[in-house]
């Protein structure tokens, strides 16, 4: 029994460790019990990713409840369609069709993007638009190549453009530079004309909306985690129980 389920254990390892994925730009770790950064994330979505991008399987009320917003802040700044209440989904008025005739892609549901890309993926993508005058949206994405989306946090982060420069990330096929320790790439991104957020307030801003859409994946994982304590103790004293309950048993047999 217990070679099966060593078995079992080594048979689930590579799947951990290719879902941490490589290569990404950025990396960031959720924390779902920072319940201002995932206020402030629920507020940007609504903002300026809901108009696209619904959650059919969130509802506010459910997120009211675990991000601790009263129902009258969700109801007065977060619910902006007449025809949404407190207790639905977080729809929108997009229909797929139009979507993909708008943007040459519909803008998929988000609900499930944390478990699907992983949250290293969505902070990159948000934080990898750069200006390409070559594409219909005036910009690309150097996480997801060609991309219908348009950088609708641009007024936040300012224009980001690929420029050459000097950088620490190695690059394939070249030795750093003897004095500074640097190699040359033309794939750098820089923020060029500022926009309303400093590039670290920028980042904290990304990190957040990641952080909420991370919730949103599992969003039991914030009440799982709080049970857990209690579960513990509740096998642990069960099992004291049990000791002595079987200690009574057999005292009459020895
Ligand atoms: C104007 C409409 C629009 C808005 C607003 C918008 N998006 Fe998008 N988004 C799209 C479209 C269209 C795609 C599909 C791109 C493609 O397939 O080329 C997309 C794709 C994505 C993807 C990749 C989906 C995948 O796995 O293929 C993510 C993640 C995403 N958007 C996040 C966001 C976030 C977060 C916001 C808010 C900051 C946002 N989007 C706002 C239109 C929009």
């Amino acid at each position: 029994m217990k070679k099966q389920l060593f078995a079992l254990l080594f048979a689930l390892l590579p799947v951990t460790a290719m879902a941490a994925g490589g290569g990404l730009p950025y990396s960031m770790e959720p924390d779902l019990h920072d319940q201002a950064s995932l206020q402030n994330g629920m507020k940007l979505y609504v903002n300026y990713c809901m108009g696209c991008h619904s959650l059919e399987h969130q509802r506010f009320s459910r997120a009211a409840e675990d991000l601790d917003i009263p129902q009258a802040l969700v109801e007065d700044n977060l619910v902006f369609s007449p025809d949404l209440a407190f207790n639905d989904q977080m729809h929108n008025a997009m229909q797929a069709d139009d979507g993909e005739n708008w943007f040459g892609a519909p803008p998929p549901d988000l609900t499930m993007e944390s478990r699907l890309r992983g949250p290293d993926w969505i902070y990159s993508y948000l934080l990898s638009f750069y200006r390409d005058d070559s594409q219909s949206t005036g910009v690309n994405n150097a996480v997801f190549e060609l991309v219908a989306m348009p950088n609708v946090l641009e007024p936040l982060q300012g224009v980001q453009e690929r420029i050459c420069a000097a950088t620490d990330e190695p690059v394939e096929g070249q030795s750093p530079d003897p004095l500074t320790g640097k190699y040359q790439s033309c794939d750098v991104l820089r923020v060029t004309q500022p926009g309303e957020m400093e590039p670290d307030e920028f980042e904290d801003a990304v990190y957040d909306l990641t952080n909420f859409l991370a919730y949103v994946g599992e969003p039991s994982k914030l009440k799982a985690q709080a049970l857990a304590p209690k579960v513990l103790l509740f096998i642990f004293i069960l099992g004291i129980i049990c000791y002595f309950l079987k200690r009574e048993y057999w005292r009459d047999i020895h």
